[in-house]
This record gives structure tokens, C-alpha cells and sequence, in this order.
């Protein structure tokens, strides 16, 4: 939702700013713009609806605009529709302050009227605007001062970039509930939404904290606390290669994304694996902690949901705990039963999704203990958890989760093995199979991912589908939650995912001649059975179904369906991590056939900061 971007130092900042932004496009892509001051030319500020490209068109790549200290902005419409006008930077009215922001003033409606009565017109209709007109209401020569009584202000979630004509050698950046990176190179700086942004010039990095503020210049960084006490903050040093977050020859990150899965499980599985055993070392939860714990709420948004809504049926079985899953959206107002006793389990990608990020702060409100799964690194859910397990998936740009799903799903299993040990509520030969199985998974993934013409064989004929449904049932159905998801982002194609038993309450109505059904049935016994009759139900009006199923059941299914796309047999538990290949490579070749932008699909952002 929105990147935002600053450089200062001895180096024309167009350019950099436009390279910057490039890397966060994935964080909203309907605008954007950048603010530029030399001595010279004074505060040039370009902006333009539609991708960067059109803005860096503009500017000639940043060659036409000159100047050493700027921000840049990358937007996710949220006030105000895509255009130019309400591109960012903001420029306040005397042309003294611009700013770039992500996030969202809640109460800009009442700044704005307060503005309004002393006198200030309004070009945008962004919430945004109103920041920089306050720092020129309040600006009278000092920069913090005026940026620290705009913050006490406003309210929301926030992070700015703020340059000012009067202080060139200055560049501002605030946070609260909105991520900001500061990276620290040699006689110049960079303020950013994510690393990924600043790692081509630099790997020092530091993360600001809620209610800090920084100073940038080309020679250093100070950090402020809300009392503007200096704070010293710890460096990081980044230690992945800028080529993670780039296509790698792959047409799409996406398709990329999907092919290193295997690498990515592995990364976040064996390592964690000691002499058969799964080693969670760095997290503080111990024996009688879990035995104490009376629930697991399971917070997040998404895909990181439909993780969840695996994990349910895992740790449930293993733990014999009750297990909720919760929307994050949803649990902050549904007045959750949340005591000491409950684990929170908050799983999250980006680790700055608000939703997730305000749901994790009202369970720990309430009493929880907070175990995160998170994949970036410093990010504001890790931080604030009591214990973070990461997904080593590295840096996941298509905005379409894939890898970072997989690994998610990994530290699942992990964590429902750790607990269940820690418990007693798992035989050792049960454990010992698990353990193996989980180990293989890579391989099996890989396996999928060589067979994938197949699936792009299928994607072919079933392209131009107007509807899909995926049916399952336990973790089948919710693999195929995930599966649904991926289609309709991508390819546009309306789709929805229903226990297999739940289809004859009322939506099995919509089926009818060539209706494509997607059926997952890859748990033996009674479920695989019960599926195939649900299968049956929907053949018998008129739909077309698309099979997948395990290796030990594809006869089975083969008398039933239409197609069939088999994948390898693991233990049951394990067999989401491998049915969702299929399910990624089909949205991804449909989207593909039907020529959707399947990187940055429409009204999408990766990460979503705003409410
Ligand atoms: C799925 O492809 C999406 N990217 C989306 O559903 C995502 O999983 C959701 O927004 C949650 O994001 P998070 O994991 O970064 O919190």
C-alpha cells in the first residue's frame, strides 16, 4: 500500500529515487511522483498516473531533473481516485514542504476543514495533502519542531518522507504503524517502505520505530524519540544479493517465485531439524507454557489465512487443543475470548499488514502470548511478537503469494511437531514419520514443478472459464481456499472454494454444463471417498472436473473426473505443501493465456497497510 522513497547526499537524486521506487512498485502501482530541490531550480516535483514507467518517461530516467536531496512515492489509491493531481509528494502551499506518505490520516476530514478556515485551497483529494499544509501552519524555522506538532496532530497510520526548500541539507522520516527503513551509505543516506529499496546502495540498514523521528543528511542519520531524545539505533547488515529480488530470466517474479519453492522449504525446514528432531532454539515458549495454554487463535489476512486454516486441522489433531482461525480484519471487533492462556499465532509475509498488525496488538493487549511466522526481517509483527519464527523464503515481490505461502505452511508443520512433542501428544513413530516426510517435501515439490506443461496444458483448455470452484474437504479444502484465491487475483476469473459436503447447501445450483470444477482429493479413506461422491454430484450436472489427487489414489479418481493431475504421496498432514503447486501453476498459465498483467494484478498491493 504505497512506497515511499528519500535519498540525500552528493549524487543527482532522480535517478536513484526512480531505481527505488522500481523496487517497491509492487507496494501500489496506480501513480507516481517525485520532489527534487537544487539550489537553482528549487523543489521540482513530477507525478504522473499509471506506472513508474510514465513518470520516468516524464523525466527522462531522472536525466531532466536535477538536484541531490528528494522522495518518491509509488501509490495504492486509497483517498482519492489514481490521478495526477492526487499523485504524491504533497507540496504545501508556499511551495516550502513536500511530502510523501503511505499509510492513512484518519482524521484529515477535521484537519482539512480546520485548514480550509485559514484560508488553504486544496488541490488533491488525499488525505495526505493536509500534512503538508500543516507543516507550513506550524513551520517557523525549525523542521522538528514543525514535523513533531503535525504528528501531534494527526492521527492514523503513517510513514512520511519530507523535504523542505528552507533545509536543503534535511531530509524527514516518520513512522507510526507504517513500515520505514533507513539505509546508511558512504556521504549519503536513504529513508525507504522496505529494504529492497535501498539494498543496490547500501546493506546497513536500521528500522525506525513508531513515534521516531529521523534527520537524514549526506553525512549521518539522528534518530529522535517522541520527546526528540536522541536514540541510538542498531545497524543491521541486509545479507541476501540484490539478484533475489529481481526476475532472474523468469518473464514473471511470479513464475520465479513458484520455481523456488523447493530451495525456499528447505531453507526454512532443515536447518530447524537436528538428528530427526525439530530445534526451535530461538523461541522462548517452553514445556509449561504450552501446557498452561487453554487455545491457539490463529490471526491473519489472505493467504497467510488460508495457512491458518491448515494449521487448524494440524496442530487440532496433534495438540488436542481447540484451534481458532480468525480474519485479522474481523478479531479486533468481535470482542475475542483471549486470556493469559491463549497462544496467538499470527502469520504474516510482509509482517506490516495492519489489519494482522492491530489484531496481534489487541491479543497481546488482552493477556496472549504472541508467536509470529513472519518473512521479512525486522519487520513491525516480528518485532513486536513475544517469539518470531521467520519463512527463509527470501524477498517475494509478485504481489500473488507463493513462496512465502509455502514456507509459512512449513513453519506449520514445525511448530504443530514442536508443540505436540513438548505435550507428549505425538508417538514417536508417528513424530519419526512426519519428520522424514518432511524432509523429502522438496524433492516432491520439485517433481511438480518439472511436470508443470501439463498443468499449463490444462490452463490452456480451461482458460476461458467465466467460473471456477474448488472443492475439498479438511486440508484439501483448505488447499484449495489458497488455490481459489490465486486464480481469481491473477486471471480475474471469478472463482470460490467450498468444502466438498457443504456444496449441495445452496451453491451447487450454480453449477451446470462445463462448469469447471476443481476437485482436490488426496486423503485416503473415508475423505477421498466422500469427495468423490460430491465429485459425482457435480458431474451429474454437467460439470467439467479437474482432478488432483495423490499418487496411491489417482485410479481411483481417474474413474470419476475429466483430468487428473496427480502429485506425489507424503504424509497426509504434508499434503497441502505439495497440492498447491498445481493450483499456483494453473492461475499462473490461465492468467498467462489470458495476457493479465500477473505480477501487479488490478487493485492489488503486496502489502496492505491500511485498514
Ligand atoms: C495473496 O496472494 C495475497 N498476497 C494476500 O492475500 C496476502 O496473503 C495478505 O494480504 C496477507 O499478507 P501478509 O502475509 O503480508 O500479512
Amino acid at each position: 500500500m504505497c512506497g515511499i522513497v528519500g535519498y540525500i547526499g552528493h549524487s543527482e537524486a532522480a535517478p536513484i529515487l526512480l531505481d527505488s521506487l522500481s523496487r517497491l512498485e509492487y507496494r501500489g502501482y496506480d501513480s507516481a511522483g517525485i520532489a527534487v530541490y537544487a539550489q537553482e531550480t528549487g523543489l521540482a516535483v513530477f507525478k504522473a498516473k499509471g506506472r513508474l514507467k510514465v513518470l520516468s518517461d516524464l523525466v527522462d530516467g531522472g536525466k531532466a531533473v536535477h538536484g541531490t536531496v528528494g522522495v518518491g512515492h509509488t501509490r495504492w489509491a486509497t483517498h482519492g481516485a489514481p490521478s495526477d493531481v492526487n499523485s504524491h509528494p504533497h507540496v504545501s502551499a508556499d511551495g516550502r514542504f513536500a511530502v510523501v506518505h503511505n499509510g492513512i490520516i484518519e482524521n484529515y476530514v477535521e484537519i482539512r476543514e480546520f485548514l480550509a478556515e485559514h484560508g488553504v485551497q486544496f488541490v488533491s483529494q488525499t488525505d495526505t495533502e493536509v500534512v503538508a499544509h500543516l507543516l507550513e501552519y506550524y513551520y517557523e524555522d525549525d523542521m522538528l519542531q514543525a514535523v513533531t506538532k503535525v504528528l501531534h496532530r494527526v492521527n492514523g497510520a503513517y510513514a512520511f518522507g519530507i523535504v523542505s526548500t528552507d533545509h536543503p541539507d534535511q531530509l524527514i522520516a516518520v513512522r507510526k504503524d507504517s513500515p520505514l527503513v533507513l539505509g546508511y551509505g558512504k556521504d549519503f543516506n536513504l529513508l525507504a517502505s522496505d529494504v529492497t529499496a535501498v539494498i543496490k546502495y547500501t546493506r546497513e540498514v536500521s528500522y525506525l520505530e513508531d513515534g521516531e523521528i529521523a534527520v537524514l543528511s549526506p553525512d549521518g542519520v539522528t534518530v529522535y524519540d517522541s520527546l526528540l531524545r536522541t536514540v541510538q539505533k542498531p545497524r543491521h547488515t541486509v545479507d541476501w544479493e540484490v539478484s533475489a529480488a529481481e526476475k532472474g530470466g523468469y518473464e514473471h517474479f511470479m513464475a520465479k517465485e513458484i520455481m523456488e519453492q523447493p530451495k525456499a522449504f528447505r531453507d526454512t525446514v532443515f536447518p530447524r531439524i537436528t538428528d530427526g528432531r525439530v530445534v526451535l532454539d530461538n523461541i522462548t515458549l517452553d514445556r509449561d507454557d504450552v501446557r498452561d495454554m487453554d487455545k491457539i487463535y490463529i490471526i491473519a489476512c489472505g493467504s497467510s489465512y488460508h495457512v491458518g486454516v491448515v494449521a487448524k486441522y494440524l496442530l487440532e489433531k496433534l495438540l488436542r487443543k481447540p484451534v481458532e482461525v480468525a480474519l485479522a480484519s474481523e478479531f479486533r471487533y468481535s470482542d475475542p475470548i483471549v486470556t493469559p492462556r491463549t497462544l496467538a499465532l499470527v502469520i504474516s509475509q510482509s509482517g506490516e499488514t495492519i489489519d494482522t498488525l492491530a489484531a496481534m496488538r489487541e491479543a497481546k493487549r488482552l493477556g496472549a502470548r504472541i508467536l509470529a511466522i513472519v518473512n521479512v526481517v525486522g519487520s513491525t509483527i516480528a518485532r513486536e511478537a513475544d517469539d518470531v519464527i521467520y519463512t527463509w523464503a527470501g524477498p517475494e515481490i509478485a504481489v500473488a503469494t507463493t513462496k512465502a505461502y509455502s514456507t509459512q505452511l512449513a513453519v506449520i508443520d514445525l511448530i504443530a511437531l514442536y508443540l505436540a512433542d513438548l505435550l507428549g501428544t505425538i508417538d514417536k513413530a508417528e513424530y519419526d514419520a512426519i519428520v522424514a516426510e518432511l524432509l523429502l517435501v522438496p524433492e516432491k515439490m520439485e517433481q511438480i514443478l518439472a511436470a508443470r506443461e501439463t498443468i499449463q496444458y490444462y490452463a490452456s483448455i480451461y482458460f476461458n472459464h467465466a467460473s471456477v470452484f474448488f472443492i475439498g474437504r479438511n486440508v484439501d479444502y483448505a488447499a484449495g481456499l489458497e488455490g481459489s484465491l490465486k486464480l481469481k487475483e491473477i486471471s480475474y476469473i471469478h472463482s470460490e472454494a467450498y468444502a466438498a459436503g457443504e456444496l449441495k447447501h445452496g451453491t451447487i445450483s450454480l453449477i451446470e454444463d462445463g462448469t469447471l470444477v476443481i476437485a482436490l482429493a488426496s486423503q485416503a479413506g473415508v475423505l477421498f471417498e466422500k469427495t468423490m461422491s460430491n465429485v459425482v454430484e457435480v458431474k451429474s450436472r454437467g460439470a467439467d472436473v479437474l482432478g488432483i489427487t495423490s499418487a496411491a489414489l489417482e485410479r481411483g479418481m481417474c474413474k470419476t473426473v475429466d483430468s487428473v493431475l496427480t502429485v506425489p504421496d507424503t504424509h497426509p498432514f504434508l499434503q497441502p505443501s505439495l497440492n498447491v503447486l498445481p493450483l499456483q501453476l494453473f492461475a499462473y498459465y490461465v492468467s498467462l493465456q489470458r495476457g493479465c498483467d500477473i505480477d501487479k494484478p488490478r487493485n492489488l498491493a503486496k502489502s496492505v497497510t491500511v485498514e
